[in-house]
């Protein structure tokens, strides 16, 4: 059995074994069995949810000085959540996947039908136009994040058939610094007897930092590439992964809604690792 690595995020030390969810400029749901040993269960298909929260927030007149998220999240708490009748996004789709592209044009025919002007802005809106915005930011986050909520149910109960003793659920990006998102989310992971682990949201947003650490994690265990030779002529080509597949995707994850671009399809992190563990004939 291999020995399991503990981390500290925030203040609590997780063990790696976990499900890792991203929500940001794009939705992943991943089960990270160690360091570079992934599997992928659910991915976006077409627009993420913080797309959907920045396009709501600008059809809204909010102000998006600090993206659309948080302008969604704060008038969120003064509209009713069940007042606008969004239907939820892929329930026929008993995957892992996402897709929020059908959400955002139910919220572009809502704003038109209450003839909301996103050129008024919110400050200069009057009461009932408010509560009209108010009302479409609500019954959107309600929506959302219950998509979000059914994929993370069903992730959860994938994960624990192929690794049972599985305990955490990891939640990042930007979309995971939302409170309402955390406590919605908190509440699926409680009801399965595991338990949610947040980064601060001040560590919610740079994936350049998460890159760069996940660099370091791999070069603490000798996974490096020697340094270019000094006289390494000017032209070397180098092969560059502009989308690099964190894991091998679960067969039963995959998409039929699915339009999946398949030009420079690269092996997998996770592939390319195991192959380097194998003996050399
Ligand atoms: O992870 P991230 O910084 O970027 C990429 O993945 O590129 O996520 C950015 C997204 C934006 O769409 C932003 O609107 C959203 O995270 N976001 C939020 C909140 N704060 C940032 N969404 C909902 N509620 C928030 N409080």
């Amino acid at each position: 059995m291999q020995p399991q690595l503990y981390r500290n995020i925030g203040s609590s030390p997780i063990c790696f074994l976990s499900i890792c969810f991203f929500l940001g400029g794009h939705n992943l749901l991943i089960l990270a069995r160690d360091l570079g040993q992934y599997i992928q269960l659910g991915t976006t298909i077409d627009d993420a949810i913080g797309e959907a929260y920045d396009k709501t927030a600008k059809w809204l007149g909010l102000d998006i000085s600090r993206s659309g998220g948080p302008a969604i999240e704060e008038l969120a708490r003064e509209g009713d959540a069940e007042s606008v009748k969004f239907s939820v996004p892929m329930k026929q789709h008993k995957d892992c996947n996402f897709s929020y592209a059908g959400l955002k044009t139910q919220v572009r025919l809502a704003i038109e039908s209450k003839n909301i002007n996103a050129e008024i802005p919110i400050s200069s809106a009057n009461s009932q136009d408010r509560i009209s915005r108010a009302e479409i930011a609500a019954s959107f986050q309600r929506v959302a994040v219950l998509h979000l909520e059914e994929r993370c149910q069903r992730a959860i109960e994938w994960a624990v058939e192929i690794e049972p003793s599985i305990k955490y659920l990891v939640v990042s990006g930007g979309v995971a610094s939302n409170q309402y998102v955390r406590a919605r989310l908190n509440q699926v992971v409680k009801q399965n007897g595991l338990q949610l682990v947040c980064p601060p949201p001040s560590l919610c947003t740079d994936n350049g930092v998460m890159i760069a650490w996940t660099g370091i994690e791999h070069f603490r265990v000798g996974r490096f590439d020697p340094p270019p030779p000094a006289d390494e002529l000017e032209d070397t080509l180098l092969d560059l992964r502009p989308r690099w597949p964190l894991g091998e995707e679960l067969a039963r994850g995959r998409s039929e809604a699915r339009s999946m671009r398949t030009a420079r399809i690269h092996p997998s992190l996770t592939s390319i690792i195991q192959a380097s563990r194998q003996p050399h004939i």
